[in-house]
Formats: C-alpha cells, structure tokens, sequence
C-alpha cells in the first residue's frame, strides 16, 4: 500500500510519480475545512510541495477565506488587486494580448520581501486549450543533488534579491509597450534589495533548499560580480535540470497551491488566441532561516 494512503485519514492524495508535486480529492474548500481536513492538507502541502485541488468550483470570497484558512494573507505588491477584493490578483491575459504572459520567468513569489510569501493559491477560471501550463522546480531536490563539497560552500552565503528587474524604475515592465490587461505598478520602491540565505530550511520538513531564482535574485553578498554571477548561472542551470521539474497542466476549477520556501515556477505561454483566467493569493510567510 503507499504510504499516502495510510498516512491521510480525511483526504485522498495522489502524489505525482517522483513524489514532488499531488492531486488531493475528498475535501470541499468551498466550506471550511474541519480542522483534521485542514491539518491533513498542511501535511500533504509540506511534503509534495505543490498541491493540486481538482474540480473546486471557488468563488472569489471561497478563495479568501481558503486563503485565510492556510495562514492569512501575504502582501502583493507592484500589480493592481481586484476591486473590492484587495488581496486577490486576477491573472487575465485576453486571446489578443501579446504582451510576455505574466509569471514567464523562474521565480520564488515576492523573495524580494522581508517575509515572502508562505505558500501561493491559484484558481483556474478560464484554461486555454493548448499551452499555459506551470513548471516547478523542486529546490529541495536540487540542493540534496549537490556534493557535500558545493553543500558547505553555499551554507554561510546570502543571495540579494530585489524586484528590480521586473517592477524596477529600469525593469522589464517600465519598457513594456505592448497592451497587457494586468495593471502592473513600476515603483522606484522596487530597485531595493535584501539579503536572504542561500539555502534555507523548510520550518515544516526540516529540508533544506536552494533559495535562489533568475528573476528575483541579482547578487551574492560578499562575492564579486562576477563571482556571483558565475556561481549563480551554475545554480540556475542545476535548478532546472528535467529531473527537478514537475510541469502542471491545468483544468477548469481547479486550485493549485505551492510551497513557496522549497520551490520555484514559471507560467509557460503558447496560447495566444485564446483567453486564460486566474485568481491568485499569497499566504504570509516567515524570515527566511
Ligand atoms: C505566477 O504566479 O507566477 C503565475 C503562474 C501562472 O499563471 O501559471
């Protein structure tokens, strides 16, 4: 018998095939959940680290107080929230948009933040038909692939991580010309940064994991850099190794929830011509340790 299935007394989970990434069927989160539920989805969502939610047909209030449920509401800067829902994002991008779609880089959300975001929630409204899919890279996978050698060598490092390079004063969205539905903010607020341990322990799992990402890491403190940038190319490039990744495909109503400590994603594209429709929130999360 797998050991899932004698682990959850309330929820049926169905890890993918190398364990990172599960479909959980059985309970309904447009209720709340009763707390053996929700203590059990905690597990599942520590140890898979992206937890697929099948056929929840979610209202926006549904979402929030699910969202209210898994710990309380992260902070979502530099892109406008829907009205009279400030702690929603709608991730729209019409059939005739030809803007980048929004999230097309490998990032950890809001790593920039003193305390980013726990865990992100996604619903799915509108699926396009082909592409628009989300890839995740399992950072802890990564890390425990490295040499004991490269292991100590990253341990007392802090990566810098700033918005900079998207929402920035000089980011990708202050030069953007094509029409894009999302309100983005460009803020001069976003061209700080902070510093975060390189890899950092899961408070749940006790995992460690690479904490770094292309889009939202710009530095190593203390290395030159070049230094930094060599060592973060070769963390990069190991990160996203196919072994790593589990690549989610999407149906209607369904809500997607990722661990945003051990983990990082990218919104492939490829749909042009057609409608895709999100809903997002961020859950709160700790100082990086
Ligand atoms: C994101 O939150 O980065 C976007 C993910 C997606 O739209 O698939």
């Amino acid at each position: 018998m797998p050991m899932d299935a004698v682990m959850y007394r309330t929820i049926e989970v169905t890890p993918q095939p190398s364990g990172f990434g599960a479909e959980i069927s059985g309970p309904d989160l447009t209720q709340p959940l009763p707390a053996p539920v929700l203590e059990e989805v905690k597990a599942a969502w520590a140890r898979h680290g992206v937890v697929a939610f099948p056929g929840q047909a979610m209202s926006l209030d549904a979402l929030e107080a699910f969202t209210l449920q898994m710990g309380g509401f992260g902070s979502d800067p530099y892109i406008k929230p829907m009205s009279g829902h400030p702690n929603v994002l709608e991730l729209r991008r019409e059939p005739d948009e030809k803007a980048t779609n929004f999230g097309a880089g490998w990032h950890s959300d809001w790593s920039f933040q003193h305390a980013p975001p726990a865990a992100t929630i996604l619903h799915s409204k509108v699926v396009p038909p082909v592409g628009g899919d989300t890839l995740f890279v399992d950072a802890c996978c990564a890390y425990e692939a490295l040499s004991p050698a490269m292991q100590q060598m990253l341990a007392p490092l802090r990566a810098i991580h700033s918005a900079r390079q998207s929402y920035g004063s000089k980011g990708v969205f202050s030069k953007e010309t094509e029409k894009r539905t999302m309100q983005i903010i460009v803020s001069e607020e976003a061209d700080a940064a902070l510093t975060h341990p390189l890899v950092r322990t899961h408070p749940v799992t006790g995992r460690k994991a690479l904490y770094v990402s292309p889009v939202y890491t710009v530095g190593i403190e203390d290395l030159t850099a070049e230094e930094a940038k060599a060592m973060l190319g070769f963390l990069f490039a190991h990160l996203t190794q196919a072994q790593f990744i589990y690549r989610h495909k999407w149906r209607e109503q369904m809500l997607l929830m990722w661990d945003n400590r051990c983990t990082m994603h990218f919104a492939e594209g490829g749909y042009d011509g057609h409608l895709r429709l999100m809903h997002r929130t961020t859950v709160s999360g700790e100082v990086p340790a």
